[in-house]
């Protein structure tokens, strides 16, 4: 399974990237608010860092300004993926931009049927937001699975790209359904790593260690 890192964050993308694991970067309009820049700038200083898939999402609702915003980010860099609603104006958007070879990552995906469209107007990824629908009482997950299982039944090419990932059961979940991506946060990156066994295992270590060597 693919890691994207899911952040706006120059120094985020720098961590993770020094990771070595690092396969594409998702950016949102919350993420690029909280960071306080121009969003063209802190794009093309992304895409200068990881060289994957960076997607860069559009503002508008409607078809021509997500195609004016979509070709105005596509020019930032070659790895750019233009980041549109799943919506029925955003459906339009896909298939125009997979026309013109722009790659598409249909986002706040809630149900199959927009991963199904969306892969027939031939998005590169689509991004069902697993923790949200957890939120309000629904099972993430099972949309991963549902999503996998279509894609499946007709060899669509369209990657899994789970969003909204909130800590690593999440994570490890995504891995068991055959998700093709995930975007997370740099701490459920790092978190990845971490078990208190592992801790206490080297405490040990050191402690046998030190009694024998000194
Ligand atoms: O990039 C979109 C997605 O990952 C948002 O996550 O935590 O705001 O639901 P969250």
């Amino acid at each position: 399974m693919q890691i994207y890192l899911d952040s706006a964050s120059l120094e985020d993308v720098k961590a993770a990237h020094d990771l070595g694991i690092l396969d594409g970067v998702t950016t949102n309009p919350t993420l690029i608010a909280k960071e306080r820049v121009d969003y063209t700038r802190r794009l093309a200083e992304i895409c200068a860092v990881c060289k994957g898939p960076v997607s860069a999402e559009v503002i508008a609702t409607e078809f021509a300004g997500m195609m004016r915003e979509g070709e105005a980010h596509a020019k930032i860099a070659p790895n750019i993926v233009v980041k549109l609603p799943s919506t029925v104006e955003g459906l339009k958007a896909c298939k125009a931009m997979s026309d013109k070879g722009i790659r598409t990552n249909l986002t706040l995906c809630f149900q199959a049927l927009q991963a199904l469209m969306v892969a027939k107007a031939g998005a590169f990824l689509v991004s069902p937001f697993i923790g949200r629908l957890d939120d309000v009482g629904e099972d993430g997950m099972e949309l991963i699975r549902t999503i996998r299982k279509v894609y499946d039944n007709y060899g669509m090419k369209t990657k899994v790209l789970a969003a909204s990932i909130r800590h690593t059961n999440h994570l490890l979940h995504c891995a068991i359904a055959g998700a093709d991506v995930a975007t997370c946060p740099l701490k459920v990156i790092q978190e990845c790593m971490k078990h208190p066994l592992t801790d206490q295992g080297i405490e040990r270590f050191l402690a046998d260690y030190k009694k024998a060597f000194g």
